[in-house]
């Protein structure tokens, strides 16, 4: 269990102080991510975990000792009157059941991506936690670290002039190389869009802000893919959703982002973002990593590198949360802070419009909206 209340850093660079205080924290969901989420909860002194809870009950308590905390089942987790706010690592199809449970037990919620299963889903819970006037938050936060917010600095100070448009690439072969049940990947639900999708388009959004339209194609040409590792190797599974997808994003500014998203390649040198705009182009790390150079070609083509000029410094997963408390939202106004749920559920619903625009072969008009989250100052933090 991390130390007691009144213990946030002190920040330089004039980076903004969030209330001192601290949020107790219950975790569900005890499998492959926890363990990057505990490093942070161990780290930092603001979030208290107190509680972990799967339906493994066994699991949940090697993370909750891990944690200094304690292993539980999740009605007694969500019966604890100590656990303010819950991380939510359950699997994408339980996102909307757990979530739902712990916002009709008075918790505020931050949920990993994607941030539901289906967008019906994505819109019950916003409108759930805002009934109950309490936090809903998502991830991804990996655009709140030092890569994506140097790129958004850039964009604010007007160094590449006006965005108009953004390329965002992500090709690989394939997780079933190295991941022994890679089944779900090439299943309605899975797929490169949905897995990886939501660091570029989060990322994007925060460059260039919301999206109003999608339109898409996609293909599943290999239909067949091969498990690499683990006890299954060389069993064939059969694809049922699109492995390469394309999509054009429409901003609400009027510019326009390219998205790739494939599991059908060998391997790519292309950037994982760039983005162009009136007076120059600038490469954007991978936005699944917190940190990463950002490059801005201008004048005559000339690539430099850019000063690290924003984001938490030692970002990590469970950061959004952080920065959620930091900014205020658990002191009376969930709408404070980043890593909105709206924001979670409008990515989702961009995705799924993808999609569906593939599907159909028509444009899909987006209706929900998030507003273009505000820039994360250099934090040391
Ligand atoms: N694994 C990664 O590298 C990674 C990276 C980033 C984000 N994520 C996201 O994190 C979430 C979890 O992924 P993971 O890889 O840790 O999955 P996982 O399958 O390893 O673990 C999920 C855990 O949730 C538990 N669980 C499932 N339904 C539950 C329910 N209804 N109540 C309580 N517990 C339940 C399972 O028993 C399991 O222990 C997903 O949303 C995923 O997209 C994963």
């Amino acid at each position: 269990m991390s130390a007691a209340a009144g213990s946030s850093q002190a920040t330089s660079q004039g980076a903004p102080q969030g209330p001192q205080r601290t949020l107790n924290v219950g975790l569900i969901g005890a499998g492959n991510i926890s363990g990057q989420y505990l490093q942070t909860l161990n780290r930092l002194a603001d979030l208290n975990l107190v509680a972990v809870a799967d339906l493994d009950i066994d699991r949940a308590r090697q993370v909750a000792e891990a944690g200094g905390a304690q292993g539980m089942s999740v009605e007694e987790l969500l019966a604890s009157p100590e656990v303010e706010a819950v991380i939510n690592l359950t699997i994408p199809r339980a996102h909307a059941e757990t979530s739902l449970a712990a916002i009709a037990a008075g918790k505020g919620v931050y949920v990993e991506k994607p941030f539901a299963a289906t967008v019906a889903e994505g819109h019950q819970m916003l409108a759930a936690a805002e009934a109950a006037g309490v936090v809903m938050g998502s991830a991804p936060d990996t655009v709140l670290g030092t890569g994506v917010q140097t790129a958004r600095a850039a964009v604010d100070s007007g160094k590449i002039g006006t965005p108009m448009s953004a390329v965002a690439t992500m090709v690989t072969a394939g997780h079933e190389s190295w991941h022994p049940n890679p089944d779900f990947y090439y299943q309605p639900g899975g797929g490169p869009l949905l897995d990886m999708g939501p660091y570029y388009v989060t990322s994007l959004i925060t460059l260039l802000g919301p999206v109003t339209t999608v339109i898409g194609a996609a293909s599943a040409l290999r239909t067949e893919r091969e498990i690499g590792s683990g006890p299954r190797a060389g069993e064939k599974l059969s694809v049922s959703t699109p492995s390469h997808i394309t999509g054009a994003l429409i901003h609400e500014s009027g510019a326009i982002s390219t998205l790739v998203m494939s599991f059908d390649g060998t391997a790519s040198q292309a950037p994982p973002i760039e983005v162009h705009g009136t007076e120059g182009s600038m490469t954007v790390p991978d936005p699944n990593h917190f940190a990463g150079e950002v490059q801005i070609a201008r004048d005559r083509g000339q690539w430099q590198t850019l000063e690290t000029a924003g984001g938490y410094v030692q970002a990590a997963r469970g950061y959004g949360l952080a920065d959620l408390l930091w900014s205020g939202a658990f002191d009376g106004d969930p709408g404070l802070g980043r890593a909105q749920g709206a924001l979670g559920l409008h990515v989702l619903e961009v995705m799924a419009g993808v999609l569906s625009a593939a599907e159909t072969g028509a444009s899909v008009s987006i209706s929900s909206r998030a507003d273009r989250p505000s820039a994360v100052p250099l934090d040391p933090r």
